[in-house]
């Protein structure tokens, strides 16, 4: 106990102290990474909006509604504000996933630079980027459909979140989090204490086969409920301007117009992220995945994790050369984080042809953000830092010469080498032949994917 209590002490320093030290490699360009004082005042301003929320949501709480199914979802809701689901009790779910940006990260220099979040235990950083949780509990559950020969569902970049045992991908994906150790960071599903674990044992709360079933079955529970707060109309609710147009009740700018055309035709961004079809919701992705392309992104801390930190963990041991291997990497050896979900020794054959491949994103609410100037980072490791950007690497990706990253000229004349070719899909993305202003009609098409632009009823 004391120990964790000296450990929470030392963190409570490294989060105002924290400084990370680069060599430089000879691939990828020096990174420094610094919790400046603006990134901790974004993050103070975050945090007190998680508790406003919160509070909000337990006075709701307290007169509850009259129905069960909006029972579970407040209390979903109450859970995915709640800071104490972490270490050191200081970091909800809703860190990386708040309302104002259309539930992905909140802090905008965050997005700008690092483009993925620190953890529970503030020097650790995940290898990707935060992606949104509205419309995921409508991803299907993960399944190989033979037709396709293609794997389709599941929640999270790699698909990994499975949905197999409790039959909703975000319910599992929800397990996730809590215990990764650069996330939430609690050593076990059941509690922290007595914390932490001695790194052989995985289960160091010793409790009787059926407490720790009991407790099992909670978690369960827990985690459906938040999935079911995320499946809510508050979270998800198809009220973008492109539903209210779909609906008959409003009309597309003629550059919205000319976006969603090219979106259809030239651009065939519709391949991949469906805008729908009969009996088909448009939620502007097929749930299988593909690899674009996408350049690393020298900044995430994640390449800086290969030393034991101050509690003696290294998250990546591989350092600089860590290559993010997708669905590929999954279907191999599971995720070293987070696994919320069993892997299938079946598909093990399907992964060489998805290695380098992740999840094709919902476009939904990719624009939505709390103020015309915050950055929004986008791909699994936020490489992209507006929809401008991955627009013209759609368009240029196979005709602009390459480049080193910090070049002058980086994505606008010249593109960085892809983080990995394997399984790059050459065919549909890469030279699209689209004019400047085509690729702005893009921009404003998906501008109009935010939710929000009509009420409900
Ligand atoms: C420290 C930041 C952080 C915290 C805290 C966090 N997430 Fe995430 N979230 C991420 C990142 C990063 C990803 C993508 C991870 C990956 O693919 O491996 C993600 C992915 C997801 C997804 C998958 C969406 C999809 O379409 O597949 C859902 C759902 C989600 N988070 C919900 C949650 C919930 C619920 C919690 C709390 C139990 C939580 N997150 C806590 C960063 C965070
Ligand atoms: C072959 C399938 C495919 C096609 C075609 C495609 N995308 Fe994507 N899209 C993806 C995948 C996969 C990702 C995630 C890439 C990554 O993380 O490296 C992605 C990511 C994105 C993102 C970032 C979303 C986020 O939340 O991070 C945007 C925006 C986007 N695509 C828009 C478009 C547009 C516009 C087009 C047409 C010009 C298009 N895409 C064509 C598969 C595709």
């Amino acid at each position: 106990m004391s120990r964790s209590r000296g450990e929470r002490a030392v963190l409570g320093r490294a989060v105002v102290s924290l400084f990370i030290a680069v060599g430089s490699a000879a691939a990828i360009e020096p990174t420094s990474v610094t919790l400046t004082p603006d990134v901790l005042k974004e993050i103070a301003q975050v945090e007190a909006e998680i508790d406003r929320i919160e509070a909000q949501t337990i006075d709701r709480l307290a007169a509850p509604p009259d129905n069960q199914v909006q029972q579970i979802e407040l209390l979903g809701k109450a859970m995915l504000y709640d800071k104490q689901l972490s270490v050191n009790r200081n970091e909800a779910c809703a860190f990386c996933h708040m309302p104002e940006t259309g539930f992905t990260g909140p802090v905008s220099e965050l997005n700008r630079t690092t483009g993925s979040y620190p953890g529970s235990v503030r020097t650790r950083y995940s290898e990707r980027k935060p992606q949104t949780h509205s419309y995921a509990p409508l991803s299907p559950v993960l399944h190989y459909n033979p037709g396709q020969d293609d794997l389709v569902g599941g929640n999270f970049w790699d698909m990994r979140a499975t949905g197999r045992r409790l039959g909703n991908p975000a319910a599992e994906q929800a397990e996730g989090p809590p215990t990764n150790p650069v996330e939430m960071g609690l050593p076990d599903m059941v509690c922290a204490r007595p914390g932490p674990p001695p790194a052989s044992d995985p289960k160091p709360v010793h409790l009787s086969d059926a407490d720790r079933g009991r407790a099992a079955s909670t978690f369960d529970q827990m985690a459906q409920s938040i999935a079911g707060y995320e499946a809510s109309a508050e979270v998800t609710p198809f009220t973008s301007k492109f539903d209210a147009v779909m609906g008959g009740k409003a009309q597309f700018t003629p550059d919205e117009q000319a976006g969603y055309a090219l979106f259809r035709g030239k651009a065939n961004c519709n391949s991949c992220h469906r805008d729908g079809g009969p009996g088909e919701d448009p939620l502007f992705t097929d749930f299988t995945a593909s690899n674009i392309g996408t350049p690393a992104n020298p900044q995430l801390p994640y390449y800086l994790e290969d030393k034991p930190d101050a509690l003696d963990y290294t998250a990546n041991p591989a350092g600089r050369s860590f290559i993010d291997g997708g669905v590929g990497s999954f279907l191999v050896k599971g995720h070293p984080l987070s696994e919320p979900s069993v892997p299938d020794a079946r598909w093990l054959p399907l992964a060489p042809k998805n290695n380098g491949r992740v999840q094709v994103p919902t476009l939904r609410n990719v624009d939505k953000r709390p103020y015309p100037d915050f950055v929004k980072a986008y791909g699994h490791n936020g490489y992209f830092k507006s929809l401008k950007a991955i627009v013209h690497f759609y368009n240029t990706r196979d005709v602009l010469p390459r480049c080193g990253s910090n070049d002058p000229g980086e994505g606008v004349t010249c593109w960085p080498a892809p983080e990995s070719t394997a399984n790059m899909n050459t065919k549909t993305v890469g030279n699209l032949g689209l004019t400047d202003a085509e690729e702005n009609q893009l921009v404003s098409f998906m501008q109009a994917l935010t939710d929000g632009y009509m009420s409900r009823d």
